[in-house]
């Protein structure tokens, strides 16, 4: 195993049957992902980069293939250890950032926290505060997500994935639901919270904007892997081969 590589997948297919039809939405991808990279799918709608990020985050299970993290076959795992990992290892960040109504800013954090076994209200409000601030949102703690832009909802919902120290950060279209101006915002912040805390982003985009902030670019047509397009002006976590 190349200790360098974070997430491998090895002829990875997942059929879905509709009526009589078969839908091959993965049709053997195979790709790795280098630890501390940022990489982005890019790819046109119904290519298949939900379905292959599902794969990879521990939602959904391939119909034939492998995925491999950190040196663990993941696609092997029980259902209890399944689950185990995607709560524990990977941060979730969504296109409609997914994050409670009800409840403050730094109380959808604080959940977070609590759901990884911390107990004292204290240290939940200092370190929610904390990763808010981390994303650019201090003095916005207290407010609902009713009361923070698009943009400020998807920093609420960055600093809530970043709770579980993620081996991995994965995204589906995380700026699809926001202007031109917000999205390069929330990209660029990505892009930090990458390098300064060498934490991996596999990132799903119709967006071609945000490959500017990527190590390579994988393009993912009809299920398959296209092409994979290194970015020549970033260097981070560039040195390992294929
Ligand atoms: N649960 C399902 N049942 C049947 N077909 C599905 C299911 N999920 C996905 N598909 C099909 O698999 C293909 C890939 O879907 P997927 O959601 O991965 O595309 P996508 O690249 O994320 O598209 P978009 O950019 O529109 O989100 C599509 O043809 C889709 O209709
Ligand atoms: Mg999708």
């Amino acid at each position: 195993m190349n200790e360098d590589i974070i997430v491998t997948t090895r002829n990875l297919k997942r059929t879905f049957k509709f009526g009589e039809t078969e839908i091959f939405a993965l049709d053997g991808v195979n790709l790795s992902v280098r630890k501390g990279e940022f990489v982005v799918i890019l790819g046109p709608s119904g290519a298949g980069k939900t379905t292959l990020l599902n794969m990879i985050g521990g939602i959904d299970r391939p119909s034939a293939g492998e995925v491999l993290v950190d040196g663990n076959k993941i696609t092997d795992y029980s259902l209890d250890e399944l689950n185990s990992y995607r709560r524990n290892d990977v941060g979730w960040i969504f296109q409609f950032f997914n994050i409670v109504a009800s409840l403050r800013a730094w109380e959808n954090v604080g959940l977070a926290l609590e759901f990884q076994g911390i107990k004292s209200k204290t240290e939940i409000k200092e370190r929610s505060f904390e990763l808010l601030k981390q994303v650019g949102l201090k003095g916005k703690e207290d407010r609902f997500p009713s009361q923070l832009s698009g943009g400020e909802q998807q920093r609420v919902a960055i600093a809530r994935a970043l709770v579980k120290k993620p081996k991995i950060v994965v995204a589906d279209e995380p700026t699809g639901n926001l202007d031109f101006v917000t999205g390069q915002s929330i990209a660029e912040l990505m892009r930090n919270l990458n390098q300064q805390e060498k934490i991996t982003f596999i990132v799903v985009s119709h967006d071609l904007n945000i490959t500017q902030y990527s190590d390579r670019v994988f393009h993912l047509r009809m299920g398959k892997i296209e092409q994979i397009e290194e970015q020549p002006q970033n260097s981070s976590a560039n040195m390992v081969g294929e």
